[in-house]
């Protein structure tokens, strides 16, 4: 493992001659985030993880204040790896002026997320698109927990003709099924039980719909009955109807609700 805050300094310990795998991250490292980076080790003769927590895409300061922050645990997980660079940059390294770009996406970013968080998924495509043209890595690794960002970031490659494999790495979950997330660290151990009781109930509501093609208000109901939860969204989308860019993946259900003052989104796939 080596670590770097200047991208020219971490370019030069980069052989053009290899295969180059590139995992995005905002840190506070869990089981997800190693899912992605085992992937990309198995797949690249070297690999760039970036830990940089993105101002441009977080349309609330107190949230981007808040998140959680714990390079040198981060560290401490990728320590035994090899053939890794870890890139963990201040925004100078970045930005010239700490903006995000305007993208055309589809409307992908109007829908979903895009409609509670105004802005997001520019700010999203601008920090990956700079890593991309920073690194120009053969492969990169994305999340299907973040589905409508993934989609987001395969629509944009494809607008954009940029010469990057997009791999999607499936959700990884804690045992009682919630998936797994940075913000989870700041939660109480009840509200991670009640958390996991929403991802049961997204998957009653995956088998009811699978038989039946409706989803009963009753479920959505139960959400809000568990103690301090509140549905924000529970719909079901097919995210290929906006975007011709990417290959139809089917109806999935869209999740985003609170648990306290904790916000998570969870999707799964139908039939
Ligand atoms: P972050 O939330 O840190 O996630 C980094 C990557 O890990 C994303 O591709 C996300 O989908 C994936 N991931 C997170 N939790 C996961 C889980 N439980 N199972 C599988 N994959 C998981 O997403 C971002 O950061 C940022 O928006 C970023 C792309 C880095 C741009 O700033």
């Amino acid at each position: 493992m080596r670590v770097f805050s200047s991208h020219k300094e971490l370019l030069k310990s980069i052989d053009s001659d290899k295969l180059l795998g590139l995992v995005p991250t905002m840190g506070s490292l869990h089981q997800g985030h190693l899912s992605l980076i085992n992937r990309s080790i198995v797949e690249n003769a070297q690999t760039i993880i970036t830990i940089y927590v993105n101002p441009t895409q977080f349309n609330d300061k107190n949230d981007l204040n808040k998140y959680p922050r714990n390079l040198k645990n981060d560290l401490d997980k990728l320590k035994h790896f090899k053939n890794i660079f870890i890139y963990t940059p201040q925004d100078k390294d970045l930005y010239k002026k700490v903006e995000p770009k305007k993208y055309d996406l589809d409307d992908l970013d109007k829908i979903l997320e895009g409609r509670y968080r105004p802005g997001h998924f520019n700010g999203v495509a601008t920090i990956v698109e700079k890593f991309f043209r920073l690194f120009n890595p053969n492969n990169a690794y994305f999340g299907e927990k973040d589905f409508q960002q993934l989609t987001i970031i395969k629509t944009m490659v494809k607008k954009m003709n940029l010469n990057i494999n997009i791999v999607a790495c499936e959700t990884v979950r804690e045992i009682n099924g919630l998936a797994m997330s940075s913000r989870n660290s700041h939660m109480s151990k009840e509200e991670i039980q009640n958390a996991g009781m929403v991802t049961n109930i997204m998957i009653k509501a995956r088998e009811i719909y699978n038989k039946t093609e409706v989803i009963p208000n009753s479920l959505k109901n139960e959400i809000n009955n568990l103690k301090n939860c509140r549905l924000e969204y529970f719909e079901i989308e097919n995210l290929s109807k906006y975007s011709g860019c990417i290959e139809d993946d089917g109806n999935r259900i869209f999740i985003a609700f609170w648990v306290g003052k904790i916000r998570i989104i969870d999707n799964i796939k139908l039939k």
